[in-house]
């Protein structure tokens, strides 16, 4: 049988899901980071360093997703001006994924009760999710235009 890729509703609803993930870890982002030498400290990092595997796995499977999915290959040689802006929506797959093992592997040594090499963890976090949202924002226009497209409704 064929492997059939997700349609572009499936992945709107994916984006809506995954910005929900983008959310819950903010939310445990906003609790402050206690010091390393507090009891507290390595609680905090067993949480954040899950929360962010499980990120991780989402945006991972979302991508690959994305990846299989005939949107971006039909969408470029239709309408070649936007082929630049999927070039380099494909290309931030590959960055945002290296940056959110990065903050993985710091989020696992803070909560080995070792100060990591980063000092503004939270900070660099949060600079990843806004970076994620930022794409996926960015995706979902494409998505819904081509949608719109599809529809009958080109210009
Ligand atoms: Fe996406």
């Amino acid at each position: 049988m064929v492997e059939v890729g997700p349609n572009i509703e499936e992945l709107l609803m994916e984006h809506r899901q995954l910005v929900q993930a983008i959310e819950q870890t903010k939310e445990i982002l906003r609790q402050p980071r206690p010091d390393v030498s507090s009891e507290l400290s390595h609680g905090w990092g067993v949480t954040m360093a899950r929360q962010l595997t499980q990120l991780h796995d989402h945006v991972s499977r979302h991508f690959h997703s994305e990846e299989h999915s005939d949107f971006l290959e039909d969408l470029s040689p239709k309408r070649p001006h936007v082929a630049r802006s999927i070039e380099t929506l494909q290309q931030d797959h590959v960055r945002i994924l290296g940056d959110l093992q990065a903050i993985q592997e710091s989020a696992r040594i803070y909560a080995s009760g070792i100060e990591p090499d980063e000092p503004q963890l939270r900070r660099r976090t949060l600079a990843v999710l806004e970076r994620i949202a930022h794409h996926e924002h960015a995706e979902t226009e494409l998505l819904q235009r081509a949608l719109y497209e599809d529809r009958g409704n080109a210009d």
